[in-house]
């Protein structure tokens, strides 16, 4: 029998176990192919006892409707930039790409699946680039991989971002207030526009478009003077306006992200000093966006994506990402997939959809 590893790397999202599930399921058809989960991304590898599960039929029944992944995440330990002590006891970010393919080969795999977002594709690609034959699987809620129409967990997030913006609009128009909910996705605003779109928002700020503040308030003053008497905003925590920056902290030890979060307050405050005097109120929805059970969309989405990525590593199709294009499951190269990074466009459709049914970006 031949060894598959796979592993779960960066962000958990809602899908990860389908996936998980899917490869299992396809392997054990195939009768040639053992396989093996790493924890916690590759950290499962180098641990003393190892912390490599083996993947049944039995160990992986029915999580597939389940949030989160089996085999634990880390947005840390990234190879290409592997935290290690220097003399001084500085953590230094070195590539160790080379030692986690000569660990994964000594372990005696034939394949790697790694299932993550941009980052991991990355280290997909150093493996590849090392000769560790590896394929990826594409995942965020960010939606932010510019190689597939969709990533799994997106729909999900979305899905999450409007019952909750639905929930803020019958309270918002109750008090007559202003709404703030702040929404993931980074640099992109994927969630952002679709939630504004899903649930009717009257204003959406996203990285892609910086906003003037004042826009805001005429357009929050002018909902006010017709009567409507409240208004529902939609903010990416990556949104920054046309002066200023955005909100972001130092992240954790080992880990190259800065975290972000926060940006809702900063709008409130500054539609506060702009002079709107409707009362204001700020929702940050966070991880819940990242939780729970996956829709039925990305269920399905992820499921075929295992299996796909399966069917790559019989194929010996290697060095490739599976991806979701115009309604086809293909295999893209990970050079193609890791290179541009998928913002919405601002003069897209969408955008401009989103402006035909009435909705602000403060452009
Ligand atoms: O990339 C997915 C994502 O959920 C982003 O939308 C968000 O900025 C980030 O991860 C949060 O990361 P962490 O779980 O490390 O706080």
């Amino acid at each position: 029998m031949k060894k598959l590893l796979v592993a779960t790397g960066g962000g958990d999202c809602p899908g990860l176990n389908a996936v998980i599930r899917g490869i299992v399921k396809r392997a054990k058809k195939s009768k040639e192919w053992g396989v093996y989960g790493s924890m916690e991304a590759f950290n499962g590898i180098f641990t003393d006892p190892l912390r490599i599960v083996k993947l049944t039929g039995k160990k992986t029944a029915g999580i597939h409707i389940k949030g989160g992944t089996i085999l634990k995440t880390t947005n840390k330990a990234d190879p290409l930039h592997y935290p290690v002590k220097d003399e001084n006891g500085n953590i230094q970010l070195v590539d160790k790409t080379k030692m986690f393919v000569d660990r994964i080969k000594d372990l005696g795999f034939d394949a790697v699946i790694n299932i993550g977002g941009d980052g991991s594709q990355k280290i997909s690609k150093a493996f590849f680039d090392h000769g560790l034959p590896v394929v990826g699987v594409p995942k965020t809620i960010d939606n932010d991989l510019s190689a597939t129409d969709m990533t799994f967990g997106f729909q999900t997030a979305v899905q999450i971002a409007t019952d909750s913006f639905d929930k803020l609009v019958t309270t918002a128009e109750s008090h007559h207030r202003v709404m703030i909910m702040e929404v993931m996705g980074r640099d992109a605003g994927w969630i952002a526009i679709h939630t504004a779109i899903a649930g009717g928002a009257e204003i959406c700020l996203i990285p892609e478009i910086p906003y003037d503040i004042e826009k805001l308030v005429q357009k929050i003053e002018s909902r006010y003077e017709k009567g409507r008497g409240f208004v529902c905003i939609v903010i990416a925590e990556g949104a920054k306006p046309k002066a200023g920056s955005i909100v972001a902290r130092q992240g954790e030890e080992g880990s190259r992200h800065v975290r972000l979060g926060g940006v809702a307050f900063q709008l409130s405050q500054q539609l506060k000093d702009a002079g709107v005097r409707a009362e204001i109120r700020e929702t940050v929805l966070g991880h819940t966006q990242r939780g729970g059970t996956p829709t039925a969309f990305d269920r399905v989405l992820a499921s075929l994506f295992g299996v796909k990525a399966f069917e790559m590593v019989m194929e010996g199709d290697f060095g490739k990402m599976v991806a979701f294009k115009n309604n086809s499951f293909i295999s893209v190269p990970l050079e193609e997939a890791t290179r541009n990074y998928n913002h919405v466009g601002v003069d897209s459709f969408i955008v401009r959809g989103a402006k035909g049914l009435g909705i602000t970006f403060g452009d």
